[in-house]
């Protein structure tokens, strides 16, 4: 049968609606900007950019500025805290990010996720006080974390029913108060929980730095980004 139709390009739409838009909605062509998670991963990733070769000295001489163009590189840092590092990428403010898969889970979005960085390892877990039986009495548990997503996810997959109680930090004090039955948390090296008594009943999630990078950059910016990736993991294996 003749038919008609039609196609749309759309590589060059998002080129033209980024050129439209000039530098305040996106980066410059010639730049590669990314996100860095300050904190606990700050440390390991300006590791890296410098093991990948990048001079990160205004970086390390330590200051309050935000911002950072890294020499002769058309490479750009900015410092955020990890939930803002997804935002700034999803709008395409930044080309790049470097977050923990933690507030990835945490928080979702539209961007990829590149490379797992293998640093900053630790994991999601479900813990309690020592010898309590979370799933034993008749009402529904209730589960205090600064991860509710995480955790409504978990015990969805689980068909089980759970009350999540948010909290902003030391949530381990949550069962020693009896506000919760049970926490979902980060544990690193265990020690918090065990110098309060806690244990983990079940492991939730593997937790690692892992390299994001907006939609549109991906495919606009293409070479750079790939270069930048390329530089960082020959910095992992040196
Ligand atoms: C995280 C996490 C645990 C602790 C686990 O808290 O929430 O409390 O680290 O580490 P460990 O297993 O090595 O003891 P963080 O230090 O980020 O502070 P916060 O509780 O104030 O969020």
């Amino acid at each position: 049968m003749p038919a008609g139709g039609f196609g749309i390009d759309v590589e060059s739409v998002a080129e033209s609606l980024q050129g439209a838009a000039g530098t305040e909605t996106g980066t410059r062509r010639d730049t590669v900007r990314i996100a860095l998670t300050k904190g606990r991963l700050e440390k390991k990733t300006l590791a890296l950019l410098k093991s990948a070769g990048y001079d990160i000295s205004e970086l390390e001489a330590g200051s309050r500025k935000l911002i950072f163009a890294l020499p002769d590189t058309g490479v750009e840092i900015v410092l955020a805290k990890a939930a803002d590092v997804i935002t700034y990428v999803e709008h395409g403010v930044c080309d790049m990010g470097v977050v923990g898969k933690d507030t990835i889970m945490e928080k979702g979005g539209s961007f990829y996720e590149m490379v797992d960085l293998g640093f900053g390892k630790c994991r999601f877990a479900l813990a309690t006080k020592k010898g309590k039986d979370v799933y034993g009495g008749y009402q529904t548990p209730v589960i205090a974390t600064k991860y509710p997503a995480v955790t409504k996810a978990f015990f969805n997959r689980k068909n089980m029913d759970v009350e999540t109680i948010k909290i902003e930090g030391s949530v381990e004090l949550a069962p020693l108060l009896e506000l919760a039955d049970a926490i979902v948390d980060i544990v690193e090296t265990g020690t918090t929980l065990k110098e309060n008594g806690l244990e983990v009943i079940e492991d939730v999630a593997p937790i690692s730095a892992r390299v994001i990078v907006n939609l549109a950059s991906a495919k606009l910016k293409k070479a750079a980004i790939q270069k930048v990736i390329a530089e960082l993991e020959s910095g992992l294996e040196g």
